[in-house]
């Protein structure tokens, strides 16, 4: 006799009845990009099929997500001006707080996350204050808070702290609760690589370092064991949601951070990873729909519960009509 597993897949309603793992829209957080201006769309050179929209244009983007079931977007602003100490960050008419109150005025129920970090706002592209030449953590913390409040004063439900400094997540928190926004939740970017994957969201939100890189906070690529103790100590310090970024390279870390952590898991399918699907797609060596499918589902076997991906829509879209 010889076991058979090919018994189970013998018919697409066998192997339905039998997968182990589901995608669905639910599962989506779509990234925006938001800036200065009026009726902009203005496409993302390495990003096929992404934008740097104005408020009015983001906001109708953000309905049309959520009309194709997407419950949540996370937005990044690109300021009109920068400085040493990204302070357009934690204005109250800052960009991204303009447009978190536009989208929650029109789609009142759908989740409203905001990325938190300096880098898009400082001249000098670090995503924390520089001091003798190094970013500095601890003076980065109260600008970081600061900002996290203005983005709740604007109605944002979730603040996404991506910076990597230490302790933010717990400095957020009280200066959340001191303000008043004890509701507002934290999704943090807990394990987060020094990634080359990120290059073309550099292009997308104008914020790459102007001088060195940023190993000196990001984590380094050959570490997991650190993964988990970034997982947990953002845990301790009071984060709602955890998230693993980059996704696709990672997926092992994405496993084992959902295997020793009690918090929702979010994982980020970011620039890179997007722009290289698409460019592949364009040139015709490979399936584009079918290999993005592919990626986001097994994200989701890896252990994420939800993922944030420049694909939102475009599986959205997919997942509808099968
Ligand atoms: C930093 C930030 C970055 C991304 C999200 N937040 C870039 C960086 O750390 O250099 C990358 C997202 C992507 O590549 O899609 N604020």
């Amino acid at each position: 006799m010889i076991i058979r597993p090919r018994r189970l897949r013998q018919s697409k309603t066998l192997r339905e009845m039998v997968r182990e793992t589901s995608l669905s829209a639910r599962d989506f957080i779509y990234p925006l990009f938001v800036k200065h201006g009026r009726k902009l769309k203005d496409p993302i050179a390495s990003m096929p099929g992404q934008y740097q929209f104005s408020v009015d244009t983001l906001v109708e983007e953000a309905v049309e997500a959520w009309d194709l079931g997407i419950p949540a977007v996370i937005l990044f602003g690109l300021p009109d001006r920068k400085d040493a100490v990204g302070s357009r960050s934690y204005a109250d008419d800052g960009i991204v707080q303009q447009a978190v109150s536009a989208v929650k005025a029109r789609v009142v129920d759908m989740v409203v996350m905001t990325d938190v970090c300096l880098c898009e706002y400082t001249d000098h592209g670090h995503c924390g204050v520089i001091k003798e030449g190094k970013v500095d953590n601890d003076s980065t913390l109260e600008l970081l808070a600061r900002q996290a409040v203005s983005h709740a004063r604007a109605g944002a439900d979730f603040v996404a702290p991506s910076d990597m400094m230490d302790g933010r997540v717990a400095a957020i928190r009280m200066a959340l609760d001191l303000a008043g926004f004890q509701d507002t939740g934290i999704l943090a970017y807990a394990v987060k690589y020094a990634s080359g994957f990120y290059g073309p969201f550099r292009d997308a939100a104008d914020s790459a370092p102007q001088f060195g890189d940023r190993s000196s906070y990001q984590m380094d690529p050959a570490n997991a064991l650190e993964a988990l103790k970034e997982a947990m100590l953002d845990m301790e310090e009071g984060a709602d949601m955890i998230m693993v970024k980059p996704a696709l390279a990672y997926l092992d870390i994405i496993r084992r951070v959902r295997e020793e952590c009690l918090l929702p898991l979010a994982a980020y399918s970011v620039s890179g990873e997007y722009a290289m699907v698409k460019a592949a797609q364009e040139k015709r060596w490979i399936e584009g729909e079918r290999i993005m499918m592919e990626i986001l589902l097994c994200i989701k076997r890896a252990g994420a519960d939800l993922i944030l991906t420049y694909f939102a829509k475009e599986a959205a879209r997919l997942l509808s009509k099968n």
